[in-house]
Parts: structure tokens; sequence; C-alpha cells
């Protein structure tokens, strides 16, 4: 049976825990890994503009003594609507070792997955984007020296790919997640996704609230996350009204002083400075941002060893 990533909410608990392990030690120890993926190929296939998934997949595969091929959707005949995503997928499998894909629709990801005989990894999709989350966990455990017992308190445009993806993050490495986001439903978790990671939670005895006052989510936070408010499949004209709405849960430095003394800030990045979050908090010291897209590297190698058994 090909194991996939497609979302966190299909891993269990071990399987983070374990990926995230493996990247510590491919990143302290990188040559012993330098041919372990020799005379193996990635296909990276992208409908989407990307900065660190592109440049970490590519890169990381090169390191591990692999091959990585960009494949731009748009130029394909899958892109040009001449062929299906099925045909794509088993053609795709019959030449490369592993597939990492970067779709609008999570739906055409899960159905390229039913007829792939090759790992696929979600390379983000609307609905997750489970390897930024697997690497941010490494983050927060390299900041905090721990994951379990932890509270991250997330803010902004809620109804998104990231937010869906920490809450089956927090809720397998047993931290405390809080949401802060508007009443507006446009802007709230998808409803299943949030109880399902109340349903992990619970079994964890850790908490996954929604909070529509941005103060009341971050009281304790050892992690404060935002994300852009302008995501990729976002149409320019509704920038405007965005920010109206999302302007009360900006990261600002005010909302910084009720978290703990000692709280990181996390962006997956891009960032819009005085958007999401202040300048002077992306660019002050409690911010992580840069390692946090390094360590994009780290966990994109250790997720392509144990999708191809290494
Ligand atoms: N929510 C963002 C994440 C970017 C890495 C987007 O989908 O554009």
């Amino acid at each position: 049976m090909v194991q996939h990533l497609i979302t966190l909410a299909d891993w269990n608990t071990q399987q983070v825990l374990n990926v995230i392990a493996k990247a510590q030690d491919v990143k302290a120890n990188p040559q012993k890994y330098s041919s372990s993926l020799q005379g193996k190929s990635l296909i990276m296939l992208f409908e989407k503009p990307s900065l660190r998934t592109h440049l970490s997949f590519d890169i990381g595969m090169y390191q591990l003594g692999g091959h990585s091929i960009y494949y731009n959707a748009s130029n394909s005949p899958l892109g040009k609507g001449k062929e299906s995503l099925s045909d794509t997928i088993r053609v795709m499998g019959r030449y490369a070792d592993i597939l990492m894909a970067r779709m609008f629709s999570h739906q055409h990801l899960c159905e390229m997955a039913k007829h792939s005989t090759i790992p696929i990894i979600n390379g983000l999709t609307n609905f997750s984007h489970p390897c930024q989350i697997l690497g941010d966990l490494l983050t927060i455990k390299e900041k905090k020296g721990k994951l379990e017992g932890l509270k991250l308190a997330y803010f902004g445009d809620s109804n998104n790919n990231v937010t869906h993806s920490l809450l089956y993050g927090c809720a397998h490495a047993g931290m405390h997640i809080a949401v802060g986001c508007p009443r507006d439903e446009n802007f709230c978790p998808n409803v299943g996704v949030f109880n399902h990671a109340v349903s992990i939670a619970n079994g964890k005895g850790t908490k996954v609230t929604l909070h529509h006052n941005a103060q009341e989510a971050v009281k304790d936070a050892d992690v404060v996350y935002t994300d852009s408010w302008m995501s990729y499949h976002v149409p320019p004209e509704e920038e405007k009204k965005r920010i109206d709405t999302l302007k009360p849960f900006q990261v600002n430095s005010q909302l910084m002083k009720h978290a703990k003394p000692d709280a990181i800030f996390m962006n997956c990045l891009p960032a819009m400075r005085e958007y999401e979050q202040t300048a002077e908090v992306l660019d002050g010291p409690q911010s992580v941002v840069f390692d946090e897209a390094e360590n994009r590297l780290h966990i994109q190698k250790a997720i392509m060893l144990t999708l191809l058994g290494k």
C-alpha cells in the first residue's frame, strides 16, 4: 500500500512525531543521508507560485542524492484540459519515484492519490498545507525543547490551509491551540476539521478553542502564529474588504504583550508587513520566521525519506 502525505488527519500521532525526529537527525547529520535517495526521482508539479516549497524540495532531493524535475501544470496537457488527473498520475508513476504537488483543488490532489502507484506529497492545496506545519513543529520543538503542553495562538484568516493543518498538527503534538478570527464563517476554520481536531485533542487532554477576541486567544501563548490575509487563491479584488475585516486580528506588539514573555512569533511566509503582522513584530526579537523557513528544507528531506521507506 503506497503511503502519501495528503493531510495530517491521515497520519497518526506517532508518524507525525517520527518525521519530526527524523528531520532533527537529518539536520544534525546531513552527510549521513547524502546518498539515501540515490537514483530516485521527484516530480514537483505546480499549479500555483512557490518559493520555499519549490526550493526546499528541489535542494532537499539533491542533498539526499536524488534528482528532481520542476513541472509547471499550466504548460502540461493536464493544465490545458487535454489529459485527466488519473491518466497524468498513472504516467508519472511510470517515470518517477515520488510526486510533490501544489494544487488549487484539494479534491484534485485526493483524486490523483487514489490512482497513484507512487507516494504523493501535498505541497499545498486551498484546504491544507501539511509540510509547512510539520516544519513548524520542528521549529517549535527546537525553540522550546518540547511540544507537549505548549499553547499556540493563531490569528487572522482561519478558513485556510495553514489553519487546518495547524489544528491537526497541534492536536497530534499534544499542544493547545487557540484560533482568533472574525465571527464571519468565511474566516472561521472548516467545522469538520475543527471538530476532528477537538476529538484528537480530547484524547490527549489538550484544548482546541475558537475566539473572536484576539486578546482572549493570545493569553498565555508560547507561540503566536499568523498567515497571509491574501492566500494565493484569493482574488485581488477582495483585498480591501479583507483588510477591514481582519485588522482586529493583526499581530502587533500590543497583542504580543498578552502572550507569555518568552513567546515566539511565526509566519509561514510570504508575509506582508503592516497587514497580518506589523514590521515591528516580524523583524523583532521574538520572530523566528527565517529559522522556520530554513526548517522547510530539513522536514522535506525527512518526509521524502519516510515515504520512500528510508
Ligand atoms: N495560506 C497561504 C499559505 C502560503 C504558504 C496560501 O495559501 O497562500
